[in-house]
C-alpha cells in the first residue's frame, strides 16, 4: 500500500484526494506521460534555492542566512531533446521541404528534423493515411492520442465520424488522402503555438504540392485558416469553396468544414458538414473524379 500526503492510500476508497486530482487531469486533457520517470519538481527547486550557497561556498564564502545546506539533490533532468521554436527553425523547415521531390521524401524529411518541440513529447509522427494519388486531400489540425499510438490520422472517435461522412458520399481511405497540418501530437492535446504551426507549414504545404489533389478538405478552423490565408472563423469560412495555392502556383479549390471532433460535441451542426461534402461529391464529379 502507497501513500500520498502521508494521509491517504492508494487502494480502496480511502483515497478521495487522488481520485479528484486525476479527474482534474482528465479534464483537463492531462491524459499521457511525457516521460517515464516522475520529477520530483520540489526536489528540483530545492536544489534551485540552495544553488547561490553552493556557489558561494565553493567560491569560499560563508553561505547566505537560511540557505539549506541538507538540500536533497534534484534528480537528473530530462534531455533537452527539443530547440526552442522560433524564426530559424521556420526556415530550415522551408528548406528542407522544398528540397523533397516525392511524399517518401518528405517523410524522410520531416522524420529527421528535430526544430518543433512536439516531436519531443510525440510517440510517432503521423504523416498521412489514404491514397497519395487521390484527388481528395483531406487536412485536419493535428494528431491525438489515439493517432499517436497509431501513426496514423483520425483513427479515433473523430476518425471514424469522418469515415462515416466519406462513406456517405461514397468514398473511404482508398479514394482520398489524409493528413493533418502538424503530424506530431500536441502534449494533452492542447492547441499547437503559432510558432509551431509555422515551423509545420512548410511540410503540409509540400505534402498538398507533392500530393496533387484536385480538391482540398480543411477540418477545423487552424488548417482552413492556415491553407485558404484567412483570420475569419470556421463557422464563416465553411461551405463556400476558398482556394489554395502552391509554392508553384498551383490553385487549388478548398472547401473549409467543420472539424468531426466538433460535429462529435456539436451533433446539431451535422447538417452543416453534410452541405459541405455535398458540395465535394459535386465537385469531384463536376472534375470528373467520381
Ligand atoms: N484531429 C485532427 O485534427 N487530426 C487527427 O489526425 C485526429 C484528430
Amino acid at each position: 500500500m502507497a501513500s500520498i500526503s502521508g494521509n491517504a492510500s492508494i487502494s480502496g476508497n480511502e483515497f478521495p484526494d487522488l481520485r479528484d486530482l486525476l479527474a482534474f487531469y482528465a479534464a483537463a486533457g492531462v491524459d499521457d506521460a511525457l516521460v517515464d520517470d516522475p520529477i520530483d519538481r520540489f526536489a528540483e527547486s530545492a536544489q534551485r534555492q540552495a544553488a547561490p550557497a553552493q556557489q558561494a561556498a565553493s567560491a569560499g564564502e560563508a553561505p547566505r542566512a537560511g540557505a539549506d545546506r541538507s538540500a536533497p539533490a534534484a534528480p537528473p533532468r530530462p534531455a533537452a531533446v527539443a530547440a526552442v521554436p522560433d524564426e530559424v527553425q521556420a526556415a530550415a523547415a522551408r528548406e528542407l521541404a522544398s528540397k523533397a521531390t516525392s511524399l517518401d521524401e518528405l517523410k524522410q524529411i520531416m522524420e529527421g528534423f528535430d526544430g518543433c518541440n512536439l516531436k519531443a513529447t510525440a510517440k510517432s509522427m503521423v504523416f498521412a493515411d489514404g491514397n497519395p494519388e487521390a484527388d481528395l486531400m483531406l487536412v485536419g489540425e493535428a494528431p491525438g492520442r489515439d493517432e499517436d499510438l497509431e501513426g496514423l490520422p483520425f483513427v479515433g472517435r473523430s476518425g471514424q465520424l469522418l469515415d462515416r461522412i466519406l462513406a456517405a458520399i461514397g468514398l473511404d481511405r482508398k479514394s482520398a488522402y489524409i493528413a493533418n497540418v502538424i503530424p506530431w501530437r500536441p502534449p494533452g492535446n492542447r492547441t499547437p503555438t503559432p510558432h509551431e504551426t509555422e515551423i509545420c507549414r512548410p511540410f503540409v504545404e509540400r505534402q498538398i504540392a507533392l500530393a496533387k489533389p484536385k480538391v482540398l478538405v480543411t477540418l477545423g478552423g487552424p488548417s482552413a485558416k492556415l491553407l485558404v490565408g484567412s483570420q475569419d472563423g470556421i463557422l464563416r469560412l465553411r461551405g463556400s469553396w476558398k482556394s489554395h495555392v502552391t509554392a508553384d502556383g498551383t490553385v487549388i479549390p478548398v472547401m473549409p468544414t467543420l472539424h468531426p471532433a466538433y460535429l462529435l460535441r456539436n451533433p446539431a451542426h451535422k447538417k452543416l458538414a453534410w452541405r459541405d461534402f455535398l458540395e465535394v461529391k459535386a465537385k469531384l464529379r463536376e472534375l470528373g473524379s467520381i
